[in-house]
């Protein structure tokens, strides 16, 4: 039997603050009392104020880094392409390239090396896109307080692999989730930055075919203003008869002079 319990009664007291405040003080069955607040309710609002914040702030950490994680997947970087960076590339040996791809300033370009391989070409596409998925803001705190997670900045992907990944459509199974050509489309149209590395690398059998890719794509980023990078070892007239005129065109237009960069020289690998 427990004797001590005694009714709760309220009681005045002062805050930390030096604001007076109300109290239930409750007594425990060894007779010792206790409070049943410490603070006034105004520190006590601010005080939990404090740990939604920390919690959210402790959320935000937590998110930015998957993020980080989900970008370096989804750039399409892969090996050792994961390690070409602006550092590690001479830049005395093709200076304007360094500088336009380096100082990126969100336009559209294209890097050409006619007949010439090894030059670096590939390097500094991927330098820019690992540039951007290390620097970029992963997350961040919307002013309602939700977290808001970016699309992943880039996307890196060889005209091979992109052909393959749309051919692959074409191949009818009985899995539902296989992947259609318009979602390809649709994936690539969210990336702000796409890069197209070795245009022109495959001969096509079907050129109707690798146009209408070309067109399909450089079209959608046209007309949304996105940006796109292609690296390429044909001449401007061979890149041209390879994408197709209508997305030459386009493309003319989102380059403007400036964005097609000829790098001349001798092959690194070769150095
Ligand atoms: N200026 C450079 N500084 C450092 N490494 C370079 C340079 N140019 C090319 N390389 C290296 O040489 C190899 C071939 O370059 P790559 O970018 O694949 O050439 P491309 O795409 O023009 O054919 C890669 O390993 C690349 O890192
Ligand atoms: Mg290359
Ligand atoms: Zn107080």
């Amino acid at each position: 039997m427990t004797l001590s319990h005694k009714e709760p009664y309220t009681a005045e007291r002062q805050c930390e603050c030096g604001a007076p405040f109300q109290t239930w003080v409750w007594t425990r069955p060894n007779d010792t009392e206790f409070d049943a607040s410490q603070c006034c309710p105004e520190c006590q609002r601010k005080r939990q104020e404090e740990e939604t914040r920390e919690r959210r702030l402790e959320e935000l950490e937590k998110t930015k880094l998957a993020q980080r994680e989900k970008w370096q997947e989804q750039v399409g970087i892969t090996g050792i392409l994961c390690g070409k960076t602006f550092d590690n590339f001479d830049s005395t040996l093709q200076q304007t390239a360094y500088d336009a791809v380096k100082g990126w300033t969100g336009t559209s370009m294209v890097l050409l090396s006619p007949g010439v391989y090894g030059i670096g070409k590939t390097h500094l596409a991927c330098a820019l896109a690992n540039h951007l998925i290390t620097t970029k803001e992963t997350a961040y705190i919307r002013s309602t307080g939700s977290i808001v997670r970016p699309v992943c900045p880039c996307t890196f992907i060889t005209e091979r692999q992109l052909l393959s990944r749309i051919r692959q459509t074409y191949n009818h199974t009985e899995f539902e989730d296989q992947e259609t050509e318009q979602q390809i489309y649709r994936a690539l149209a969210k990336s702000p930055l796409l890069i197209i590395d070795d245009v022109g690398k495959v001969r096509p059998r079907d050129y109707s075919f690798l146009q209408g890719v070309y067109f399909d794509i450089v079209d959608e980023r046209w007309v949304n203003e996105q940006q796109i990078i292609l690296t390429t070892n044909l001449s401007l007239k061979e890149l041209e008869e390879h994408i197709g005129g209508a997305s030459a065109d386009r493309l003319r237009e989102m380059c403007s002079k400036a964005g097609f960069i000829v790098m001349k020289g001798q092959s690194h690998r070769r150095i």
